[in-house]
């Protein structure tokens, strides 16, 4: 089976080619970056129309550079949502395009999905159940993954996601968008004691995150530094948000009999948080997984893969349904 993967969602281009006997046989991501650099965040208007003009060079480089014709390929699978519409619906098109002039079978893949399995991408012999913590730009969540497609939330952030409150304090830090890597790259020479930033919503045992007192800690911190105490700022604030990351994946781990804890999108790239994760996976005696850097950012790779394992285990089309069932360790939506 030779699968099409098409992802769009938000500021990343993405074309690849799945194959069940090779694996990934390629993929490329044409990002956005460069665009939003100087606005310091995306555009959608401008995303969307960015997309739509490098889609099918994307495409037909990939097909051109692996040998493929469009008239191989078994299955399309494309990223349908949760994303900029604009942006979704560039990729949409073109799948359902080339579906409908090639009579090729089509699935819509959700984009947290794509994550979720992103590992499964390089190490076929991981499959569900595991935890996923799922730490993006756009999302912050604990995920249990009983099986492929029955995946329960078993806590979320409550406002900021962790890579939007990495990039507001980049910004802070006067860093170049997206302040993720760049405040991740300063933390190396910072003392990450100096400041004892919130760990919001760690008093009590619950799953769910919030960031947004966070990033105002250090807005606040900064009034009193100076360009020389950054360094500083970018190791503290990194700590607190990996503390609380570690902590509640910590409690989660104690609530079912877990064996393998994955970690993936854009955050799940950042250092310190793999040393931290690898520590609490000793400590804890579970095996973990993360995606190549990258593909822990947005990629095509793994919305193929998800369309894939759909398909081979004959899954309903796009009948993912994130449950959020009453955790009985939150407090906030008991
Ligand atoms: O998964 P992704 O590409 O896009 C979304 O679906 O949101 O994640 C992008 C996010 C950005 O917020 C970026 O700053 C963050 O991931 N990020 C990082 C690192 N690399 C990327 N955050 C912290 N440390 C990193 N090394
Ligand atoms: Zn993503």
């Amino acid at each position: 089976m030779l699968v099409l993967g098409i992802e769009s969602s938000c500021d990343e281009t993405g074309i690849a080619l799945f194959s069940d006997k090779v694996g990934l046989i390629d993929h490329k991501v044409n990002s956005q970056i460069d665009l939003f650099k100087e606005y310091g965040g995306v555009i959608p208007e401008i995303a969307a129309r960015d997309h739509s003009n490098k889609i099918i060079k994307i495409l037909n480089k990939v097909l051109k550079e692996n040998d493929v014709t469009i008239d191989q390929i078994d299955l399309i699978a494309y990223t349908a949502g949760p994303g900029l519409i604009g942006s979704l619906m560039v990729g949409e098109t073109v799948a359902k395009t080339i579906s409908k002039v090639k009579n090729i079978e089509i699935i819509p893949i959700h984009h947290l999905e794509g994550h979720i399995l992103a590992p499964g991408i390089e190490n076929r012999s991981l499959k569900p159940p595991y935890l996923c913590l799922l730490v993006s730009g756009g999302h912050t969540q604990i995920i249990d993954c009983d099986d492929y497609g029955q995946y329960s939330i078993l806590g979320e952030t409550i406002d900021d996601a962790c890579g939007e409150a990495f990039d507001k304090v980049g910004k802070l830090l006067n860093l170049e968008y997206p302040g993720g890597p760049k405040v991740a790259q300063l933390a190396k020479s910072g003392n990450s004691e100096r400041f004892n930033f919130p760990r919001a919503l760690t008093q009590k045992r619950n799953l769910d995150f919030s960031f947004s007192g966070l990033k105002t800690a250090v807005l606040y911190e900064l009034e009193n530094l100076n360009v020389t105490d950054y360094a500083d700022v970018a190791a503290s604030f990194q700590a607190a948000v990996i503390d609380v990351l570690v902590k509640k994946l910590s409690w989660a781990l104690e609530t079912k009999d877990y064996k393998k804890l994955i970690c993936s999108g854009g955050v799940a790239a950042n250092e310190m948080l793999r040393i931290k994760l690898d520590q609490l996976a000793k400590n804890t005696k579970v095996q973990v997984y993360y995606p190549s850097l990258e593909l822990c950012t947005d990629n095509a790779a793994m919305i193929a893969y998800a369309g894939y394992i759909r398909k081979s285990k004959k899954l309903k089309k796009y009948d993912v349904e994130f449950s959020r069932p009453r955790w009985p360790l939150g407090e906030l939506y008991a």
